[in-house]
This record gives C-alpha cells, structure tokens and sequence, in this order.
C-alpha cells in the first residue's frame, strides 16, 4: 500500500505519499480500504518528533478514517467486505489500508461522504469524553469552550447545545465567533479584543465547566471564570504547560481540574467511550441534528498544505484529506 511517510531527516520534516508494507491484521481486527482521513493538531506534533505514536499503534501519522471492509479477522465480528465504516484510530490514517479492531468500527450511512465520516470520530469523540464522562456535565449546565471554532470546539458546542447546556466560547477573530454563534453559542468572546473572564462574569454568575486547549496562560482567568464546584478539563497545552495556580480558589469554591487525553488510552477504554457515544449522541449525528464542521478536502498528497492551515490557526472545523 501507500502511505504518508515523514522524512525527519530533513529541515522541515517533510512529507511524502509512497510505497510501504501492508499493515498485519490481528484475529479481532477488520482490514479497511481508506477512502478519507482527517487533520489533527496531534499529526502536526507526531510529524515534528514530539508526540510519538503509543506503543503497537501504526507509525504512520492519522488518528481517525473512513472506508470500506476488504477482509475481516477470524474473531472479529459483526462486519463484512464492501461495509462502510468509520473509526478512531492510533495511528496510521495517511494510508491505503488500515486494521481496526471491529469494536472501533461504527458504520456510515448510505447518506453521509467518506470525507464527512472521517470528519467525526476525533473530535467528537474527544468532545463527548472530556464534556460529559471527564467533567460530568449536565443539562442547565453553563460550559466554555476554548477554541470554539476549532475541530474540537465546533463539536463540543453542538453536543452541550444539544444537551440542553448553556453554551460560552473563545475564538480569534470574528468570522470563528460568527461561526461559533450559529452552532449554538450564546455568547462568543474574541480574547484577542476582550479578556474573556470579564466577558464571561459579565454575561452570567460564571460557568460549570471549561473545555480548555490552551491551558498555561488562561489559567487564571479559567479559574476566574469557575462558579462554586466548576470543573476545568485540560486538553491541549497551545498556551503552554505553566501557569500561576490560586489554591485558594481552587478550595474555596471546591474545583476541579481534569488532565486527559484520548490516544494513548488502553483499547477497552475507547471501546467504552465510541459505545456510550452511540448510546447517546450517534443518532443525532445520522439525523443532521448535530454535523462535523468541513473546513476543505485536499488530497492525501497535499497533506503539507493542509498541515499548514491548521499551523497558522486558518481553519473552521476540520481539514480532510480524501485518499479514494
Ligand atoms: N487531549 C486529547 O485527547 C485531545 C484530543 C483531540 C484534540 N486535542 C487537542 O485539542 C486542540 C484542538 O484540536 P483541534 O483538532 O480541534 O484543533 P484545530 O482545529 O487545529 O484548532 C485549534 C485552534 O486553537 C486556537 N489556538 C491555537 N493556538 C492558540 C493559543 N495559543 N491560544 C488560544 N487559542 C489558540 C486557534 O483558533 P483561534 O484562531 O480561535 O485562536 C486554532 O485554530 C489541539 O491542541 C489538539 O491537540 C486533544
């Protein structure tokens, strides 16, 4: 097959779209032809030496795809060749062909793209974890959402919203705040025009939760921002790793702060989380109630230029990239 591979021999890292060996597939596991795979933030990490893939995941870069069965394990079950699928994956997305094990698959409907499938898995799953089983949100709730128009943000709004959450949210510039308000967001806050704290206190008593990508350098203002028993889940380091932590706060109004991350958990813990996410959000998903937000779809061999849009901060929602 043909795969992404990086060159990290080379300045920039490069990119280069050529033959490798097929992956092997295990007895619980669904070989899967790749129609489209998507852009995430952790690819662009992978790809400069500073995430490496966990242990037995694929070396290639790729968290999530979608396409079509073409062989299924001798234990695996519930599938056959010519199914469409989708799946997160640890790896291995910028490829021909991919092994999942067959509780990861979820199928696409016959009226959905390969590309707005591979579109799904990351990030909303990713949202649904961290809103809901990391910070325990509930209906009549208030969340902030930090990066409001980015893969994740653009889900996290739409399942709160579609929680019966009060939705706040942070972008950087206005097109993304206008974005993040047709999504559902009652009130957006450019924090390059305003500290979001004060816009947030000024528009109500404080929030429930906060789903951060930043970190480091809004941690005051996350804890600012917290009512009494807030909780702040911590997903991303994009504003560092430090940052000046009030424990005075943190007890007084009873906090919590939530470190998570969703790749390198063990495979029964994501089997869990894709089964409790079709429980409760997937038919909304195959209704169009709630839709992955497509920024561009740009072929496989362009994987660079879609790297780079992501780098300087371009996209709304999600950067595909078809291989099919
Ligand atoms: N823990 C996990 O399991 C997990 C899983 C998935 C994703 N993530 C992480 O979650 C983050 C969002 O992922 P994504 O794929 O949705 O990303 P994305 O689509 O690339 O969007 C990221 C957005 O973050 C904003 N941003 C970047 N640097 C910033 C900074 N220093 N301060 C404030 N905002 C900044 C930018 O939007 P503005 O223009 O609005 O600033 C950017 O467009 C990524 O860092 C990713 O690695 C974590």
């Amino acid at each position: 097959m043909k795969a992404t591979v990086v060159d990290s021999d080379s300045p920039d890292h490069s990119l280069s779209w050529r033959d490798v060996p097929d992956p092997p597939c295990g007895s619980e596991e669904v070989l899967v032809d790749i129609h489209a795979t998507a852009v995430n933030r952790a690819d662009l990490l992978q790809r400069s030496g500073h995430y490496p893939p966990p242990p037995g995941a694929s070396p290639y870069l790729g968290l999530e795809m979608s396409g079509t069965v073409a062989a299924v394990g001798a234990s695996a079950t519930g599938w056959q060749p010519g199914d469409r699928v989708c799946a997160l994956l640890a790896g291995g997305g910028y490829a021909e062909k991919t092994a999942v094990h067959h509780q990861m698959l979820v199928p696409v409907p016959d009226h959905w793209s390969f590309t707005a499938a591979a579109a799904v898995p990351e990030v909303f799953y990713t949202a649904f974890l961290n809103l809901f089983l990391e910070a325990g949100l509930k209906s009549g709730e208030t969340v902030l959402i930090h990066g409001g128009a980015s893969g994740v943000g653009t889900a996290a709004i739409q399942l709160a919203r579609e929680a019966g959450c009060r939705v706040v949210a942070t972008a950087g510039s206005q097109e993304k705040v206008d974005r993040c308000r047709s999504l559902g967001a009652e009130l957006v806050v450019n924090y390059r025009n305003r500290d979001f704290a004060d816009a947030v206190l000024d528009h109500c008593d404080g929030v429930d939760v906060i789903l951060d990508i930043v970190a480091g350098s809004y941690l005051e203002q996350n804890l600012k921002s917290l009512k009494l028993c807030g909780r702040l889940v911590v997903i991303s380091l994009l504003g560092g790793s430090a940052g000046s932590l009030d424990l005075a706060a943190v007890l007084s109004k009873r906090l919590r702060i939530i470190g998570s991350l969703l790749r390198s958990r063990p495979l029964e813990e994501k089997i869990a989380i894709v089964r409790q996410f079709d429980d409760r959000f997937w038919q909304l998903l195959v209704d169009g109630r709630v839709a992955p937000v497509i920024h561009q779809v740009l072929p496989v061999t362009a994987a660079e230029e879609a790297h780079q849009i992501l780098a300087d901060n371009r996209n709304i929602g999600k950067v595909l990239l078809q291989i099919r």
